[in-house]
């Protein structure tokens, strides 16, 4: 009996003691580029992320990658963290999982990239959008992805994909002159010919973002025009859909991964140019209305690799939690021959004048707000 005992007391003294060695240390800082661990010790799978905060908590989203070139596409679907600090993360498990039915439009294997989540508060819904690819056509399909859920953490339901916007031409702020609107019968540029091309059966629409203004309305940005020109798109009140309202910005620039944010009234997108998994310089523009002008305003990087981003591409921008007016800026570092080790950089945007910055750090925490 006592030998039972003791054996019994060995075994749960060595349960306690790999639990503890398989703890994840607790975080207080982030670290660009290094291995993020989750709860569970592993390396967060949650690439082309976004982040919404409910009641406190944040929700990461991002696209689960597998080891291998292969990896890039979805064989799993869309991956969810929680947290309640921003350093040490909870693996929430799969949001939106992907279908093993082939002839669903989310079909495992197709290419699901850039999942933002929402949270509209008149449905109390969570509204998921993606730029989808349908499996086995490569990068042809530039759709648009939609799923919902009553929780943050899912699951997700898929709703629909379209190409957004089929029969709608832009809007335009009054006073725009008739030489910068796009005219099909005579179109002045590439982007312009692709955009009259599309015209009938939607517009293409690749790395995108959702942006919901303070009055509640929501937006979906995403390169469109074979990745010319940015499409900055009105939802319907429950996110669901496009009013069929929209505007073209930075026309043939080829602008990809945008992020939006607003500081006192302000808006401001920082973006990448396209080169595909490379890194290129990140770029950012600002417009005092949602429907523009928008502004180019160059490189906000700074410091050394700031022609590369740091080796990154932008996602997402975060409002800082309890520091209003401060940002931060989060991009992916891309590992196209073994996505699954793709890094988090995440640093703070500084504003200069009007300007944003961001510099390089090894190590910093939120204590860098004032
Ligand atoms: C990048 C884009 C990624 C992914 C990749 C594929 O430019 O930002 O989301 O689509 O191209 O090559």
């Amino acid at each position: 009996m006592l030998k039972t005992k003791l054996s019994l007391a060995l075994i749960l003294f060595f349960i306690s003691f790999s639990n503890s060695l398989l703890a994840q240390e607790k975080l207080n800082a982030f670290f660009p580029g290094k291995i993020w661990k989750d709860n569970n010790g592993v390396h967060i799978n949650a690439h082309g992320g976004g982040i919404v905060e409910y009641k406190g908590t944040y929700y990461w989203y991002g696209e689960h990658k597998i080891e291998g070139e292969k990896g890039n596409t979805a064989q799993v679907g869309v991956h969810c963290y929680s947290s309640k600090d921003l350093y040490n993360w909870k693996d929430e498990g799969i949001a939106l999982a992907v279908s093993d039915d082939l002839k669903s439009d989310i079909a495992k294997g197709c290419i699901l990239e850039r999942p933002k989540v929402v949270y509209n508060k008149k449905t109390k819904k969570f509204v998921m959008w993606f730029h989808l690819e349908l499996l086995g056509k490569g990068y042809e399909a530039a759709r648009a992805g939609v799923a919902v859920a009553d929780k943050a953490t899912g699951p997700y339901t898929f709703i629909k994909s379209y190409r957004p916007n089929a029969g709608k031409m832009p809007f335009y702020a009054s006073g725009t002159p008739l030489t910068e609107q796009v005219n099909c019968d005579k179109p002045a540029n590439k982007s312009d010919g692709f955009f009259c091309r599309d015209l009938p059966g939607g517009q293409m629409a690749r790395d995108m973002t959702v942006f919901v203004d303070d009055d509640g309305k929501a937006y979906h940005i995403f390169s469109s025009e074979e990745n010319f020109t940015l499409h900055l798109a009105e939802l319907t009140p429950d996110y669901l859909s496009h009013t069929g309202k929209f505007i073209r910005i930075y026309v043939g620039h080829q602008t990809e991964a945008p992020a939006l944010f607003k500081k006192d009234g302000t808006y401001y997108m920082v973006g990448s140019g396209c080169t595909g998994w490379a890194p290129n310089p990140a770029r950012w523009f600002k417009s005092k209305s949602i429907f523009g002008p928008w502004e180019f305003m160059g490189n906000p990087c700074e410091g050394e690799k700031s022609n590369i981003t740091y080796g990154g591409q932008s996602t997402h921008v975060l409002p800082a939690p309890g520091k209003k007016g401060e940002f931060i800026f989060m991009a992916d570092k891309w590992e196209p021959k073994n996505a699954i080790d793709g890094r988090y950089l995440w640093l703070p945007v500084k504003f200069d004048k009007g300007d944003i910055k961001i510099s390089w750090l090894d190590k910093w925490d939120l204590s860098i707000f004032k």
